[in-house]
């Protein structure tokens, strides 16, 4: 079986990856296609996932508030949060759907709370809670150079 890598959105490799020697991190057959999977580096977690279109390594912290996505839902390239429902794009690192919470994206626009359907509206909260939902900022998400050699996974990791 031939296994893809993802292309790494442009402008979206971590910084200090590319001086970095690849290292073996797992087997091409440890994540299965529509599989996600965590592994940690020292205080560093990480989520390889297998899309439609190829492995990719990000970081395991939802670039909104650091929830673990690897806990969370692949659907095609699109990965969902377990915490606050946003949604992300592993092909272009985009937000797919905002958090619930509402909150900055990454160019600082401001997106408002959202209920989901069914749920009760509630009013947008005035205390200091809400205002520092309102000032997270959605980080651009951050990707790790992969290649594989024989049946292993190997990647470019932070020191
Ligand atoms: S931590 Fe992931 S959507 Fe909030």
């Amino acid at each position: 079986m031939t296994v893809e890598l993802l292309p790494i959105p442009r402008g979206l490799v971590a910084d200090g990856t590319f001086e970095r020697p690849f290292e073996p991190i797992c087997a091409v057959g440890d994540v299965a296609p529509g599989a996600m999977t965590r592994f940690s580096r020292g205080d560093r977690d990480f989520l390889l996932a297998h899309t439609p279109l190829g492995l990719c390594l990000t970081d395991d912290r939802c670039p909104h508030m650091a929830a673990p996505l690897s806990i969370g839902a692949l659907s095609g390239c699109v990965v969902a949060c377990p915490l606050h429902r946003g949604t992300f794009d592993l092909a272009s690192g985009d937000v797919v759907q905002f958090p619930t919470t509402g909150g900055l994206d990454a160019d600082g626009g401001y997106h408002p709370p959202w209920t989901p359907a069914g749920a009760p509206s509630k009013d947008e909260p005035t205390d200091l809670k809400a205002r520092a939902r309102a000032l997270t900022r959605i980080r651009r998400m951050r990707y790790y150079p992969l290649r594989i050699v024989g049946d292993m996974i190997e990647a470019q990791l932070p020191t």
